[in-house]
């Protein structure tokens, strides 16, 4: 059991077209263990807050959009140095640019719905993984 977590959301493009099991399956064969996940439907300030980060650039509205588009699941994610190792399993953000065998080359169609999330640092997996997961749904 690893203390160390990062926070993932698989997006609603890859919910909508059956990808949750496999994109799970690359998680698990990555060594990752689930301590918390749900399925839910952001509603817009939801996402206008969770992605606040992101407020003003010229592609905020879309993510928006797209992220309230249909359920996504979210998940915190167990591993040695998670954030970083969770960054490595799904690949760049653009997935033209992704390593072969990444989530993200393998599921991704476009920069916007590009299949997952990730956090960027241990202190935002924290902010993340607390806004969607109370301490009484997290298993370690
Ligand atoms: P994420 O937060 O979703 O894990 O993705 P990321 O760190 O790799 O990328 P970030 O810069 O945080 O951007 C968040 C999400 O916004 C969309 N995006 N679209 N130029 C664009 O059209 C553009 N840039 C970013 C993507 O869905 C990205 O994952
Ligand atoms: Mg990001």
């Amino acid at each position: 059991m690893y203390s160390d977590f990062t926070f993932s959301i698989i997006k609603p493009n890859a919910v909508r077209t059956g990808k949750t099991g496999p994109i799970l399956a690359m998680i698990n064969e990555g060594g990752f263990e689930i301590a918390a996940m749900r399925m839910v439907k952001l509603t817009i300030p939801q996402a206008e807050s969770f992605y606040a980060v992101h407020k003003g650039k010229p592609f905020f509205e879309g993510l928006i959009e797209f992220m309230t588009s249909g359920p996504v699941v979210v998940m915190i994610l167990q591993h040695e140095n998670a954030v970083e190792q969770f960054r490595k399993l799904i690949g760049s953000t653009d997935p033209a640019k992704a390593e072969p065998g990444t989530i993200r080359k393998t599921f991704a169609v476009s920069v916007q719905m590009n299949a997952v999330h990730g956090s960027d640092s241990p202190e935002n997996a924290i902010v993340e993984a607390n806004f969607f997961f109370s301490a009484i749904e997290r298993f370690h």
